[in-house]
């Protein structure tokens, strides 16, 4: 059965934490559902785990819609959120509209989030109002990293605390069904969980939010030197990922791989067409199992006949 906002709010009134993870393409979205997230953020965060850039703000609409399309391939039946990246909704109401319902028309995806509080509330309730929900993103909101001069914790003075909550409480009234909370205080986002009816998705925000969300990249450990405080790596593909390629490229380079049973041969009356490959196996560049293939081939080089094997491997 396929999730919605409903199933979404259900679980924060009745208390039950909701899972959510960022998600880029086909086979991660599919392996996540599988496990059991709740919701999947395609987030814009691409940018930065997939891109290599060192903000969100490249991205476009179109390589949003290009991620989204595959994640929701992978998880035809998560609820899935793809993020409006930077400048696509900030511009205009109109602007907004036009790009939130190109995302929903385009990819299958459930619901928008875009950053920002009581200043994007208008655009937020716009939005609501011809049927796409939106998902708010306040606190450490990545698309401002340079008005917030860096990565840095929000809400840890009364003042900004107090902004957040507007923020928060105007996004809520807007018609926004839910609200990440992105590295603020856990006593604020505790507040904040208490006093809102919609639930409130943290990252970096502590425990006491109705949900959690993370980064993929982050908690399956695939970057060795960014390690976020905020996550906890469950694995470490990073390694796991390096090891094996650095053993394919061992068995490559020392003949160990392919061997014959990795690919196709003829059938056993045109065995005898298939040549030895002398050289290189006097070489000593086959391993042990090709040489004992090539040995078993009843012909040599010289008798191979290029045109009578052509119409048999063509078959
Ligand atoms: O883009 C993203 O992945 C996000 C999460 C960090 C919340 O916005």
């Amino acid at each position: 059965m396929k999730t919605t906002i409903r199933h979404i709010q259900q679980k924060k009134e009745q208390g039950e934490p909701i899972v959510m993870l960022t998600a880029y393409d086909y086979i991660s979205a599919q392996l996540s559902a599988r496990a059991g997230v709740d919701m999947l953020l395609v987030g814009d965060s691409l940018g930065m785990v997939i891109q290599g850039h060192k903000t969100t703000l490249p991205v476009t609409l179109e390589e949003m819609i290009y991620h989204t399309r595959a994640v929701v391939r992978g998880a035809p039946d998560t609820f899935i959120v793809a993020d409006l990246p930077f400048m696509t909704y900030q511009i205009s109401v109109q602007q907004a509209l036009e790009n939130a319902g190109r995302v929903m028309q385009e990819t299958g995806a459930q619901a928008v989030k875009l950053e920002g509080g009581a200043h994007m509330a208008e655009t937020v309730r716009r939005i609501v109002q011809v049927g796409i929900p939106v998902m708010g993103h306040i606190g450490l909101t990545p698309q401002s990293v340079n008005q917030l001069g860096g990565w840095r914790a929000q809400g840890r003075t009364s003042g900004e605390a107090e902004k957040l909550r507007v923020d928060a409480h105007s996004l809520a009234e807007a018609g926004a069904f839910a609200i990440v909370l992105e590295l603020i205080p856990a006593e604020l986002a505790a507040v904040l969980t208490a006093e809102l009816s919609i639930p409130t998705i943290g990252i970096g925000a502590g425990p006491y939010c109705d949900g959690q969300v993370q980064v993929l990249h982050d908690i399956l450990g695939l970057f060795e030197s960014f390690q976020p405080k905020h996550a906890r790596r469950y694995a470490e593909l990073g390694h796991a990922i390096q090891e094996a390629v650095g053993q394919y490229c061992d068995d490559v380079r020392a003949h160990e791989f392919p061997t014959s049973e990795h690919a196709p041969h003829l059938s056993t009356d045109l065995a005898a067409l298939y040549a030895p490959m002398p050289a290189l196996a006097a070489q000593g560049t086959t391993n042990s199992e090709n040489q004992d293939h090539y040995s078993q081939s009843k012909i040599s080089v010289d008798q191979l006949n290029p045109s009578a094997l052509r119409p048999a491997l063509a078959e």
